[in-house]
């Protein structure tokens, strides 16, 4: 998730041709499919640095890709020292992958983002929870997965962005749970981050206008407790300030002529809530 303003890698929006959105498609299936093969690896017992290492060499190994975290350092962090993020628990964001030992119980979001050898970014990541979860683990990573296909649903040109934020941060609210402010979605493209910045909270009707052709990231955190943060001293961990639980999830989205098309999809991408496999739209 990019971090208004540091991570921005550009002041202005880059509208994919045909050939752009074709490469998309498979950078974009190939971090899915990432997510995919490390489903099963996810239990008590496993280190986030064996997830690391694993999804590295599945990347490197298996499908020619490169993991855009290592070594990425946008201006004022240092490079970060992992080929995926791994954030666990009160982690909402940016988890360095280590020698921490999953137990049951821990929610983990697991985020991907490959680079093709041609040079374009994916972008995706969901919750798994390690063994047997609480009750409350296992709601929030719902309501905050139906949070990002809330905002999903709202993508069509014409739309505004602040449409997409408003309907996250309602859903959320309504659950009794908090949005994060201080990180969000971005285009993504030939570049990790790029305009626009995709808040996860807002006004209908405000923001910029929606056009197709348009290649971003849809990333909502939600915390069960307040939405405060607090980054660790390894500047790159950031963590809910009352220690509180945090979820995420995020697809890369395509704006089409008449809605959206989610890239990041494979065989194992968790299907849609009912209420948008029920509507006629997009
Ligand atoms: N994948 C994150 C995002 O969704 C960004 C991670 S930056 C890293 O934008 F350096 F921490 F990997
Ligand atoms: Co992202
Ligand atoms: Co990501």
């Amino acid at each position: 998730m990019a971090s208004p303003p540091l991570f921005a890698s550009s002041m202005s929006i880059h509208i994919k041709n045909a050939d752009d959105i074709a490469q998309m498609r498979v950078a974009c299936r190939l971090a899915s499919e990432v997510l995919d093969y490390i489903t099963p690896f996810v239990k008590p017992g496993i280190t986030t640095g064996e997830l690391d290492r694993l999804c590295h060499a599945y990347m490197r190994d298996v499908q020619g890709t490169v993991p855009a975290p290592l070594n990425y350092a946008p201006p004022g962090y240092p490079p970060f020292p992992g080929a995926i993020c791994t954030s666990v628990n009160d982690v909402i964001c940016h988890g360095i992958p280590g020698e921490r030992v999953l137990k049951s119980g821990d929610a983990v979001n697991l985020d991907i983002t490959v680079i093709t050898k041609e040079g374009y970014y994916g972008d995706t990541s969901r919750m798994f929870i390690a063994g047997e979860g609480s009750i409350l683990a296992k709601r929030l990573a719902q309501i905050t997965f139906e949070c990002m296909w809330k905002g999903i649903a709202q993508v069509r040109p014409g739309a505004r962005l602040g449409d997409i934020g408003h309907v996250i941060q309602v859903h959320a609210e309504a659950a009794g749970y908090t949005v994060v402010r201080e990180y969000c979605g971005h285009g993504i493209g030939k570049n990790f981050h790029e305009d626009p910045q995709i808040l996860h909270y807002g006004r209908p009707g405000t923001g910029m206008e929606i056009q197709p052709g348009m290649i971003f990231t849809i990333e909502p955190m939600v915390n069960a407790g307040k939405r405060d943060i607090r980054t660790m001293p390894d500047h790159w961990t950031v963590k809910t300030r009352d220690r509180s639980l945090s979820a995420q999830w995020e697809h890369t989205i395509l704006v089409t002529e008449t809605g959206y098309d989610v890239l990041t999809v494979s065989a194992g991408t968790p299907a849609p809530p009912s209420f948008v496999t029920d509507s006629v739209a997009a």
